[in-house]
């Protein structure tokens, strides 16, 4: 077999013949646009919003505004990107199925492989999220878990390594012994898992029904608590607008970008919906605009509340609140951060096995992950394995590790979305206009031969007219400073090579600045993450060449 297999394509013939025409998936057709829609915005609304979102105010102060901003029009230019591929290719998998058409294996792989930590690592952040939340309500109705039963074992040690008092310490201290080990883990997070997986074995019609509830009851409770909100505000809140600098905006990169997750998981139910061409595409633009509007209404309330060093707790929501002494609110956000959390886990939770089912099909991941349940014509195998994926790690990492590790990976994934759509053929005037008369997505062409290289232009003028020492301090290629500019200086480099590219070869303007908005928000992830990001993609690298490269349904041809 040859180096070159590595990059081998996956026709699209083959994949709508696979399933994407739906006579031959085995999974029911059910969900509309406003279904998808919803699917969004019930994959989004979650432990971003509720829990991350403290952290990045306290660091970012009401300068974190800048960020969700940032963020969604990252988000916005990778959604149009999405929508191009759902519209060509309608089959389940999501972007690792547009790497397979555009890039070819092992991109598709690595994609397949980063996403994992999307869908099921994510849900790891937002159990551990559902349950402080719902710790706290439990808490309303005098109902009181011990502590070595509420927090993970990873910050129960670390409390009492650093001798910090509070739950984590108090959870080391009176956890029961078996043989030497303490018992210490996070009960809610464990059980909450435990559902969510009964719930997507069983079927997408009852998850569907249990999913556009919730996201009724979140949207909601989320209006009412921007308008009472809005009535304490006090704009000298707003003022410093960015305390510790742009730098400590970009700190909450992880955070805020973690809350815009989920659009694209509406990419892996292309074979449940009615009309996928057309729907998908919608289904993710609109729910991305309508959660755009609610954060930044939301980063406005809250850091108008109260003061951003007030914020950095991992129930905001409910703190400002209890901050405000409107004891009937915190109940109320307590129950919306629960009912939100589990419809982001029951979306990412379905998503996940579907992904595994799809490569299954094309022969990188061993054939039962693609078994559909006889009565429930669901991914029955992948789903359990997804929730031993989920449920394992809860016993052993922590929130922080996890949000992080999430957010990479996600922004990977969607740097190689948008780099495909630059790479996809160009379609025949026939073809458009089929695509035209069908209501097909199709991405807006802007030739971004001058635009481009003038945006890049533009905006280096602007951040040194506005931040004169930013490009000395990026360039100090000091020791001590290196490893921490290695991603800025890797995004300039980028940024030429795309301006020399755009130029030459009138490159497509939008999923060319998804491209590098994208590449721009992973220059905030610390360094430990790219090394920690670095060590699960060999893995990765070493599962495929121990099994997909040798299995693939590519090479039997
Ligand atoms: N956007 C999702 C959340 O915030 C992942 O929970």
């Amino acid at each position: 077999m040859s180096f070159l297999s590595l990059f081998r394509k996956k026709p699209l013939g083959t994949i709508l013949q696979q399933g994407g025409d739906g006579e031959h998936s085995g999974l029911n057709k059910v969900l509309n646009v406003k279904d998808l829609t919803f699917f969004g915005i019930a994959a989004i609304i979650g432990g971003g919003t509720f829990s991350a979102i403290g952290n990045a105010c306290f660091s970012g102060g009401p300068g974190v505004i800048l960020l969700y901003v940032m963020c969604a029009i990252a988000c916005g230019f990778t959604a149009m990107c999405y929508a191009e591929f759902a519209s060509r290719v309608p089959v389940s998998g999501s972007a690792y199925t547009y790497a397979y058409v555009s890039f070819g294996e092992i991109f598709a792989w690595i994609i397949g492989w980063a996403l994992l930590m999307e869908y099921s690592i994510g849900n790891i952040y937002i159990a551990f999220s559902w349950s402080g939340y719902f710790t706290n309500l439990l808490e309303t109705f005098g109902i009181h878990l011990p502590e070595w039963l509420t927090i993970n074992y990873k910050s129960a040690h670390a409390a009492f390594i650093e001798s910090k008092a509070g739950e984590g310490m108090l959870a080391w201290q009176n956890a029961p012994v078996v043989g030497g080990l303490r018992i210490i883990f996070d009960a809610p997070a464990v059980l909450i898992n435990v559902l969510i997986t009964y719930l997507i074995y069983r079927g997408t019609k009852e998850s569907k029904n249990i999913s556009n509830i919730m996201v009724y009851i979140k949207l909601i409770i989320i209006v009412l608590v921007i308008v009472v909100g809005a009535f304490y505000i006090d704009i000298d809140n707003w003022t410093p607008f960015m305390p510790n600098g742009f730098g400590g905006v970009m700190a909450g990169v992880s955070a805020v970008f973690f809350a815009y997750i989920g659009f694209d998981a509406v990419s892996t139910l292309a074979e449940e919906s009615e009309n996928p061409q057309r729907d998908l595409p919608r289904g993710m633009i609109y729910s991305l605009i309508i959660c755009t509007i609610v954060y930044i209404i939301l980063a406005m309330v809250l850091t108008g509340m109260v003061k951003y060093d007030l914020l950095g707790v991992s129930d905001p929501l409910a703190e400002i609140f209890a901050i405000k002494g409107i004891k009937w609110m915190l109940f109320i956000v307590s129950i919306a951060a629960v009912v939100a959390m589990t419809s982001v886990m029951l979306v990412f939770q379905m998503g996940q096995p579907r992904i595994w089912m799809t490569m299954s099909r094309d022969g990188l991941m061993p054939k039962k992950f693609a078994e559909i349940h006889p009565k429930y014509k669901t991914p029955g195998f992948a789903s359990i394995v997804t929730g031993l994926v989920v449920g394992i790690p809860i016993f052993f990492t922590d929130e922080n590790f996890v949000l992080d590790f999430t957010s990479i990976g996600t922004l990977f994934a969607f740097v190689l979305v948008c780099g495909g759509v630059l790479m996809l053929s160009p379609q025949s005037e026939a073809e458009l206009a089929e695509r035209a008369t069908k209501g097909k997505f199709r991405i807006p062409y802007v030739n971004s031969k001058f635009i481009f290289p003038l945006i890049v232009i533009s905006t280096a003028v602007l951040v040194n007219f506005y931040v004169p020492d930013f490009f000395g301090n990026v360039f100090d290629l000091s020791a001590e400073n290196l490893a921490a500019n290695l991603p800025m200086l890797a995004f300039f480099i980028l940024t030429i090579v795309m301006s020399v590219l755009a130029f030459t070869k009138n490159l497509s303007l939008i999923p060319l600045l998804g491209l590098v908005s994208c590449c721009y928000l992973l220059t905030g992830m610390a360094v430990s993450n790219w090394k920690w990001f670095g060590i699960w993609l060999l893995v990765g690298l070493v599962v495929y060449f121990t099994y997909g490269f040798r299995n693939s349904k590519l090479i039997k041809k």
